[in-house]
């Protein structure tokens, strides 16, 4: 056998060796999450985008990591310019741009894909079969990963959605991080758990664009969630459970709120009790976010 044929050959045995990537459980995922969110009411017709940090040896039992399928600029509608030197070579399944969540579960292949990041692009290892490309907001993920692998070297997941009550109380709530953190706080007796670091806020400004970008990534430095005023909101975690159930939260929350914030209020959660959760859970909330 010559060279080429023994090439050929071992080309041949990787995919038959290669499990299906449908199966894989990071496929899974993203398509129970997006059927949830779109479940839950947040994502609207092509409304948010997921991207999860991959583990470059479990996507090699599904992929061979050699096929790039295409390449395209890191760029989401506007052009990019932005250091992606920590991420090079790092592997991400991320939502489609004008996909909608509610189409995902259906069509993984044609909804989602699996990209590595390179110096100046994009690799295409699986997916966006219908030609398609990466979220309009991937330069605000690469750079949310990015603060938060640095603050957080186990951080994983980017979730970015348009839950209704949330947006609803951008409208009639103060933007200011300390005031609508403390009101989410004191809408569920576990939110100041769930969410210690509070919540981070951007004005309103113009989405798919390096500066909220930017923008965001810097919030994610100390916040792990942040809201895109009258837009939406960024959530960031370990996984997948993890970064929904803060946005999940947070809508429980803002839900509470709206439902409330026109009626007399009687009863309260106080700081003093917000205090003792936060003793009890062991966990480190922003103490300049409580009043007294
Ligand atoms: P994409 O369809 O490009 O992911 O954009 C959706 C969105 O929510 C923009 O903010
Ligand atoms: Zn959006």
């Amino acid at each position: 056998m010559g060279f080429m044929d023994e090439l050929k050959k071992a080309g041949k045995d990787i995919k038959r060796s290669l499990m299906d990537i449908k199966s894989a459980p990071f496929v899974k995922e993203m398509c129970e999450a997006t059927a949830n969110m779109y479940r839950l009411g947040w994502d609207e017709r092509n409304g948010g985008n997921i991207s999860y940090l991959l583990d470059e040896k479990q996507v090699a039992e599904y992929l061979d990591l050699k096929n790039v399928i295409r390449i395209f600029p890191l760029a989401g509608v506007n052009a990019a310019e932005f250091d992606v030197t920590p991420l090079i070579g790092k592997i991400f399944i991320v939502t489609g741009t004008g996909k909608y969540f509610k189409n995902v579960a259906a069509d993984p292949e044609a909804n989602l894909g699996i990209v590595r990041i390179a110096k100046d692009g994009v690799e295409l290892l699986w997916g966006y079969n219908d030609g398609g490309r990466t979220t309009s907001e991937l330069p605000a993920h690469l750079m949310c990963h990015m603060a938060r692998l640095k603050a957080d070297p186990e951080h994983r997941v980017v979730m970015h959605s348009h839950p209704t009550y949330t947006l609803a109380m951008n409208f009639v709530h103060e933007l200011d991080e300390k005031k609508f953190t403390h009101t989410l706080w004191e809408m569920c007796t576990e939110c100041i758990a769930v969410f210690p670091d509070g919540v981070g806020i951007l004005p309103w400004m113009l989405c798919g664009t390096n500066g909220i970008g930017e923008a965001t990534a810097k919030k994610m430095e100390e916040f792990r969630l942040v809201i895109w005023s009258m837009h939406g909101i960024y959530g960031a975690g370990r996984t997948m459970d993890e970064t929904f159930g803060l946005i999940e939260t947070v809508e429980k929350a803002a839900q509470i709120y709206m439902l409330t914030a026109h009626l007399p209020r009687i009863n309260t959660i106080k700081d003093s009790q917000m205090r003792e959760l936060a003793k009890l859970f062991k966990v480190n909330y922003r103490k300049d976010f409580l009043d007294d």
